[in-house]
């Protein structure tokens, strides 16, 4: 059985200030989660990650927007996984498509990250996903297999085992146009069916997200697809009501 997971993706967004109220108001909800036998978890900012760590309860994921793959050098502006994991953050969401389009990253440079990580013993979050050009092409399945064949390359089945992917169709991030609880079942099915062919077994225990404009209204439609294990949530994981209420609705 695959554990269901929310994961709220703060981006850039709030003060350590806001995080660290929203840390202490999360914790009864860590508890109602847990006891559900579903995992919560929040990716905070850079800047946040440690007071989130601190503040919030020990269950709460906590995981970083993004790591560099070299333990430490000459990378202005970076952060290593030494770095993170001296502030016991264990998970990092890698491949966002808000960074390979601002940021170059990669899915080769992904898999960089995903090999470090899982060396560190870490989770990674492997997003994938088209734009919208590419989904009324009908490309959205060739687009997805590249980038986990490139993302998962070289990676054991011990090791994928408890990789985490997110399917994120970039027409639907922050739009409010969702792509409709078939769309995401038959990617994360598909999705599924390439990781096996990577990763062999591990690939019914890897757990498929989906992202993009989730909301509490909608987002038991999509945990009800037998393919989609979880969500990753941007906006409306930012206020506590609204955090609240993605997680009651799937209870
Ligand atoms: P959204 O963002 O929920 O605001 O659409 C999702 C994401 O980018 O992870």
């Amino acid at each position: 059985m695959r554990k269901k997971l929310l994961l709220g993706n703060w981006k850039m967004n709030k003060l350590a200030s806001e995080a660290k109220e929203f840390a202490i108001a999360s914790k009864p909800l860590v508890a109602l989660a847990k006891s559900n036998k579903i995992e919560l978890g929040v990716a905070p900012t850079y800047m946040s990650l440690a007071t989130v760590r601190k503040y919030s309860a020990k269950a709460m994921i906590v995981a970083a927007q993004n790591v560099h793959f070299e333990e430490k050098g000459a990378f202005t502006g970076e952060v290593s996984i030494p770095m993170l994991k001296e502030f016991k953050i264990n998970w990092v969401i890698l491949g966002h498509s808000e960074r390979r389009t601002y940021d170059n990253e990669t899915s080769e440079k992904c898999n960089a990250k995903m090999k470090a990580l899982i060396a560190n013993d870490m989770i990674p979050v492997y997003c994938c996903g088209e734009t919208l050009a590419q989904f009324e092409a009908g490309e959205t399945k060739a687009v997805v297999k590249e980038q986990i064949e490139k993302g998962f390359e070289g990676i054991s089945e011990e090791q994928a085992k408890k990789c985490v992917v997110a399917y994120e169709p970039i027409w639907s991030i922050g739009t409010g146009k969702n792509a409709s609880t078939e769309i995401a079942q038959d990617v994360c099915k598909y999705i599924r069916k390439v990781l096996k062919g990577v990763v062999g077994k591990a690939a019914s225990k890897i757990r498929i997200l989906y992202g993009g404009s989730v909301k509490p209204e909608n987002i038991k439609a999509y945990l009800s697809c037998p393919d989609v294990d979880g969500a990753l949530v941007g906006g409306a994981s930012l206020k506590i009501d609204s955090y609240e209420g993605l997680l009651k609705n799937i209870l």
